[in-house]
């Protein structure tokens, strides 16, 4: 690995564990105003403070999160289908170019594998990886659930697995039974998407999982913007990821940071 390659491995991946806690707010790019992101620069702005790496839009960069931040981005730069159509319609919207002038860290492409779009989306990344490789750029590959796709350890290892051959240095997968055994298929950092919202307690016990099944971290969004305490969530998750706690002392920082907040 090349130095700028592996120095942008290591701001998105803490030298001293390995581990991530990105912070996934790319939603508006096919959701639009998605909710607990319709005010990115009141909602989410705080939070960039307790994120190892940002997921997210040129656009919501721009207009809602202040550059004296340093923390990394991870640009998403695939879409151009919205929730009304067929999500693996993709093409790459941002230009490799315009990532290096956001100075972003790395760059997101989707692929939907057993899509009829499963090609085109797989071209998509390949040509973002054959550019990212050029300018030492990982490319983080995100394994969207093709339609009629049955969401098991099979399914995301396939994609999963493909995703690393091709190139990509990270791979974003959800969660399933038996993770683990994806883990050891997969020979690149995975970081596991939090999904839908679901009760706080849940979705720290779903991090615990993950990094207890070998995960490299999360790359989580409605859990924690959508959280009744999305400042007191992030850093009860970051707790769990980087400090192995447990879901109990976890949930406990979670109950604490909520009521001082409360208070204020
Ligand atoms: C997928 O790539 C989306 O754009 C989000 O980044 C992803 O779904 C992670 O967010 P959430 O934890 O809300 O699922």
């Amino acid at each position: 690995m090349n130095w700028g390659m592996q120095n942008r491995m290591s701001r998105i991946f803490q030298p001293h564990d390995g581990r991530t806690t990105m912070l996934a707010v790319d939603h508006g790019y096919f959701l639009g105003p998605t909710s607990g992101l319709e005010d990115m620069k009141t909602s989410i702005d705080p939070l960039v403070q307790y994120a190892d790496c940002l997921m997210v839009t040129r656009g919501a960069l721009r207009c809602s999160i202040s550059p004296d931040h340093n923390v990394p981005v991870m640009l998403r730069v695939s879409g151009g289908s919205s929730v009304l159509k067929d999500l693996s319609d993709e093409e790459i919207y941002n230009s490799l170019e315009d990532a290096i002038r956001i100075n972003a860290t790395g760059v997101a492409v989707s692929i939907f594998i057993g899509s009829a779009n499963e090609r085109q989306t797989v071209t998509n990344l390949t040509k973002m990886i054959n550019e990212g490789e050029r300018y030492g750029i990982p490319v983080l590959a995100v394994t969207a659930v093709g339609k009629d796709m049955v969401r098991d350890e099979r399914y995301f290892s396939l994609c999963s697995r493909m995703a690393a051959e091709l190139g990509a240095r990270i791979v974003k997968t959800y969660y399933c039974d038996g993770f683990a055994d994806l883990i050891k298929k997969v020979p690149v950092p995975v970081v596991v998407a939090g999904g839908k919202k679901i009760p706080e307690k849940d979705a720290l016990q779903l991090a615990y999982n993950c990094v207890s099944d070998g995960a490299a971290g999360v790359d989580m969004g409605r859990n924690i913007f959508q959280s009744e305490c999305p400042s007191a969530m992030i850093q009860a998750v970051r707790h769990i990821i980087h400090d192995n706690a447990t879901v109990d002392k976890a949930w406990e920082m979670f109950n604490t940071l909520k009521s001082e907040m409360a208070k204020k």
